[in-house]
């Protein structure tokens, strides 16, 4: 059974970063093999990556685009990764963006943070390939 979740996750690597070197070297080609779901979330990086410079230049974060509450129904790679707790994981995500939206200015780096981590929490489950890149957006606080 230990082997069998080993074997797992060691597929989901293997898929995240295959993809990862995919959309390096062959840019035209990943467009138009991509999935909506991981064209939303190069968007929903490109927007976290945003916020933490504006959010270190001392100014508000941007708001959360409606598209960004289509995590709930774009199509994923893998169809199978879409259960209860996908589901739970994105309300989690939209909620703490809603939290940072609702932030006073000196808790606007933890908040920050806290998205970030909401991320990390779901990729943790379904594909942990991005992790490393994903907390390059985390503000550090030391
Ligand atoms: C509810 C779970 C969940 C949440 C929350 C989540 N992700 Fe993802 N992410 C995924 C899954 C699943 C994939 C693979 C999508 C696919 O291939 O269809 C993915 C893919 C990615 C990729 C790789 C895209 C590619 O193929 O090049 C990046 C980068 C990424 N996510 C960043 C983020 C960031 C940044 C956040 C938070 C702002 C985030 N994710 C929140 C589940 C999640």
């Amino acid at each position: 059974m230990k082997n069998f979740f080993i074997f797992c996750a060691l597929m989901l690597m293997i898929s995240c970063s295959e993809k990862k070197q995919e959309n390096q070297n062959h840019q035209n080609e990943k467009i138009v093999k991509q999935s909506e779901m991981a064209a939303l979330m190069l968007e929903m990086y490109s927007l976290n990556f945003e916020n933490k410079s504006l959010i270190l230049a001392g100014k508000n974060p941007q708001k959360l685009p409606k598209e960004f509450y289509k995590i709930h129904s774009a199509k994923l790679t893998d169809s199978t990764d879409r259960n209860a707790s996908f589901e739970a994981f994105s309300e989690f995500y939209l909620d703490t963006y809603q939290q940072l939206m609702n932030s006073s200015k000196d808790s606007l780096i933890s908040n920050h943070n806290k998205t970030v981590n909401s991320c990390i929490a779901c990729h943790k489950t379904t594909c942990i390939g991005p992790i490393p890149r994903i907390k390059k957006l985390l503000i550090s606080t030391n």
